[in-house]
């Protein structure tokens, strides 16, 4: 069976059955065009539908952080992105803003992204594997993970991007289910549910380690190749 360029894999159902049911997740496409028709604010096919599942999810409660969090981050960018950057989860500042990446590391990964020619609007999308803040900021947990994870999942799904790159060893090792070192994950091309992903430096962390931004610059001249 296939979905746009991607095989749906059987954990993709599995999860956006426990996320809608039976007949939803037979026939999510029309379910979501009857909500299309009603809406017409929005004039992009793509966009209507991610806008559309934002708005289906962002009074998520699956978990404890949701009676904590101030906002739902879902993510923010260009609906047709072939480059998804995907962060562990929100910080502060995108708790309050109700967006990723906002704070310094969110500024300094825009300054990168300008370097490939790219900007959060101009074929990126991001987002976090979870899109509620944890308290104090600390590592979400397996039982949170399992319980957002599809909705990035579905995302994914609505973009289709052509690369998915994760954002630091917490966000690679939770994408990939493993319990790796950065540097292991680093520099080679996985496959996360039918899309490519690699796993490079968390903005954050290069503003703690400066002298590792030329290897997150290799990086990123490897990823534009990738997606050019
Ligand atoms: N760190 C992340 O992993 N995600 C954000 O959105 C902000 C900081």
């Amino acid at each position: 069976m296939k979905f746009g360029s991607n095989i749906i894999s059987n954990k993709y159902l599995k999860q956006t059955r426990e996320l809608y049911g039976d007949d939803l997740y037979l026939d999510f496409g029309s379910k979501l065009d009857n909500k299309i028709s009603n809406d017409n604010h929005f004039d992009n096919n793509y966009k209507l539908n991610l806008e559309l599942f934002n708005k289906q999810i962002n009074d998520c409660q699956k978990c404890s952080l949701g009676s904590s969090r101030l906002n739902f981050v879902f993510g923010v960018g260009d609906a047709n992105a072939s480059l998804l950057l995907v962060g562990e989860a929100p910080g502060e500042k995108e708790d309050l803003e109700g967006e990723p990446f906002v704070g310094r590391a969110g500024k300094l990964l825009d300054k990168i992204l300008s370097a490939i020619d790219r900007s959060r609007d101009k074929d990126v999308y991001i987002c976090n594997v979870l899109k509620c803040r944890p308290p104090k900021n600390r590592d979400p947990l397996p039982t949170e993970v399992k319980e957002c994870e599809p909705y990035l999942l579905h995302q994914i799904n609505l973009i289709k991007p052509k690369l998915i790159v994760a954002l630091g060893r917490v966000a690679g090792m939770t994408l990939l289910n493993v319990d790796n070192s950065l540097k292991s994950m680093r520099g080679q091309i996985h496959d996360y549910n039918g899309t490519k992903l690699i796993v490079t430096y968390h903005p954050a962390a290069l503003l703690r380690n400066p002298n590792w931004k030329p290897e997150a610059w290799k990086d990123f001249k490897w990823i534009r190749s990738i997606i050019d």
